[in-house]
């Protein structure tokens, strides 16, 4: 799995159990994913290349890194990654900011696509993928799919919890996405929810349920 980086750090693992918890309710659960988002994304952009700039600080004139090259952009998968595109355009405000709609079929569990918006120039973007559950794959390899038929090249794809069959069916499915998570949790249950999980991340962002 060398493509796949679980953020271990303790403050990550402490909010994550809060979130997994029932008793957890939306004000929190909320700010738990804003939090985590940061931190998880500040990971996935661990590898972004710096240049030096000129600047002068208040004592003398120095040269001083700052991020080069290709500009970013975020495409949370809807509903549940638009909590994680916040959180990261927060921090990271010059990235532009793709939409893309999709919904699991509560029979089937595949994909349903139902509103896509990126950015005209995708293909020169280093572009992150947000959604908080990664649990068949499905949601993620659809989206990966059409990213790439719009020319993206360069894709890493972040989320908070994920299941050992979705890592598995996204690594097959393209090979080239690094992945950026929380936890690989032990499995799906036969609703294809991630166990232990924390449920519906979607309802529980947006307090629908
Ligand atoms: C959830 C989640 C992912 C998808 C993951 O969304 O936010 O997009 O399920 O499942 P998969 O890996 O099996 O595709 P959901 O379909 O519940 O939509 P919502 O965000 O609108 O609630
Ligand atoms: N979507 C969710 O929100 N949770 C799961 O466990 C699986 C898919």
């Amino acid at each position: 799995m060398n493509n796949v980086h679980v953020i271990n750090h303790p403050l990550v693992q402490h909010k994550l159990t809060i979130m997994r918890d029932k008793n957890t309710g939306t004000k929190a659960f909320r700010e738990l994913a804003y939090e985590l988002s940061q931190l998880i994304g500040y990971e996935a952009m661990r590898k972004l290349k710096t240049e030096l700039i000129e600047i002068e600080t208040p004592v003398v004139k120095t040269l001083s890194p700052v991020i080069a090259g290709r500009k970013l952009a975020l495409i949370p998968i809807l509903r549940a990654g638009l909590a994680m595109s916040d959180a990261i355009a927060d921090f990271i405000p010059t990235a532009k900011i793709g939409h893309i709609g999709m919904y699991r079929d509560p029979e089937t569990h595949m994909p349903v696509e139902y509103y896509c918006k990126t950015p005209t120039d995708i293909e020169s973007r280093d572009v992150f993928v947000l959604d908080p559950m990664l649990a068949t794959g499905g949601s993620a390899i659809a989206t990966i799919d059409l990213l790439k038929k719009k020319g993206a090249t360069n894709i890493k794809f972040v989320c908070i919890i994920s299941a050992p069959e979705g890592i598995k069916k996204l690594q097959d499915a393209h090979p080239d996405v690094e992945i950026y998570t929380a936890s690989i949790d032990e499995k799906l249950d036969d609703h294809q929810y991630i166990v232990p999980g924390l449920g519906d991340a979607g309802d529980r962002i947006f307090g629908t349920k």
